[in-house]
């Protein structure tokens, strides 16, 4: 596999701090450029990001004295050094939009982890062991743009990136209606509990948006492509309760489930254990290895146990038993920032990548 030189915009922040870490030593992306706010711009990427600095792992030395470059004004420059870029900022919604459009004018594909183009209908919103086949309105979108390489492709909200997994293999048994409570890290707000201490020792039971795109997003996963757009599904129907919780990183969530074709208990579980993608018949650098974890121990999985399985990439599931409203319920968790975040984004570029999405 060729190598391709990347870009990150938002390198500063949270998400843009876990793309550094889990791109140290990649063996198909290089991170040469760096850009985020015109705040930044100008300073060693060591001076910008200063005590900011979230993760476990210092910051690679390659990194640290590289120039932080300013994510509008230098929009061609950072365009036209890389092969792509993966794209975490804090803006409104319409900047961002503007912004993602314009480096995809640049004929550089962007990979999103930001809302603003989620609902786009010709962006795909990949997660890459359900919905590959969405990359095929890229084309429309390409056409739509006016471009040959540059187009924007969208990773959906860590809120769901335990529950769409356990859910998935489970369709075929016509699931009729899901509830959903989350439990999320205080990372997924770019947040640490140094920056945010209201967070010690209490729960918030708000999170702006969240809810909505805890319902919504599922339907556009597992939307049909019709003339290359994606129309979302109106089924399975899912309502969600969205709760920031005192935990560094790792978002759970506790599901109820209804079926047509009610299941056993074996039979969901041989589902889960059975589940594989893409990413792994391609096996490709960041997939996990079993996509879905079943644990049977009564305490399991926990957050903090649990959150890095293989390499943060892995969904941990755990709990199944009846309900007496449902038919079952179960507890799922995955890493919000790994998975959820910049993980997912990786592995969905590695995707593009494996497919010749960037190449010249
Ligand atoms: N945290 C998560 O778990 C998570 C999960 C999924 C999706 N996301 C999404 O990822 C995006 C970033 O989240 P985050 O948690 O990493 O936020 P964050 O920690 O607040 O970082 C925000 C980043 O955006 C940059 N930025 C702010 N204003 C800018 C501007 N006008 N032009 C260019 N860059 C600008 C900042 O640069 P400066 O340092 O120069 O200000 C910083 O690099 C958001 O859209 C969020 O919804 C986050």
């Amino acid at each position: 596999m060729k190598t391709y030189q990347v870009g990150i915009v938002g390198a500063t922040g949270m998400v843009g701090q876990r793309f550094i870490s889990l791109l140290e030593n990649h063996p198909w992306f290089k991170v040469t450029t760096l850009a985020a706010s015109s705040r930044s711009a100008g300073k060693t990427y060591e001076e910008a990001v200063g005590a900011r600095w979230a993760m476990t792992t210092p910051i690679p030395e390659e990194i640290k004295k590289m120039v932080v470059l300013d994510a509008t004004a230098d929009a061609e420059k950072v365009a036209s050094s890389v092969d792509f870029i993966f794209c975490a900022v804090d803006m409104k919604k319409d900047e961002i939009r503007a912004l993602e459009e314009r480096y995809a004018k640049l004929e550089c594909p962007v990979m999103s982890n930001n809302s603003a183009h989620r609902f786009t209908p010709d962006v795909p919103m990949i997660i890459p062991e359900i919905n590959p086949g969405h990359m095929e309105v890229v084309a429309a979108q390409k056409q739509r743009l006016g471009t040959k390489r540059g187009f924007i492709s969208v990773k959906s909200n860590c809120s769901l990136q335990s529950y769409v997994p356990a859910m998935h293999p489970l369709k075929e048994f016509g699931i009729t209606k899901t509830l959903v409570c989350t439990y999320q890290a205080i990372s997924g707000a770019g947040k640490t509990f140094a920056t945010w201490p209201e967070m010690v020792d209490n729960v918030i039971p708000y999170i702006g948006g969240e809810e909505e795109k805890s319902e919504k997003e599922p339907m556009k996963i597992w939307g049909d492509v019709v003339n290359g757009e994606i129309v979302p599904v109106s089924t399975p129907s899912i309502t969600a309760q969205c709760l920031r919780v005192p935990v560094s990183d790792g978002h759970m969530a506790a599901v109820f489930m209804s079926f047509e074709k009610k299941p056993t208990i074996e039979e969901i579980k041989e589902k889960w254990a059975a589940y594989a993608g893409l990413p792994q018949e391609l096996e490709l650098p960041s997939a996990p290895k079993q996509f879905l974890h079943y644990f049977e121990e009564d305490n399991m999985p926990q957050t903090k146990l649990q959150r890095d399985l293989e390499g943060g990439m892995a969904v941990s599931i755990g709990r199944l038993r009846p309900d007496t409203q449902y038919d079952y319920k179960f507890v799922c968790l995955s890493h919000n920032t790994k998975r959820g975040a910049a993980g997912g984004a990786i592995l969905m570029a590695e995707l593009y990548a494996a497919k010749g999405y960037f190449d010249r």
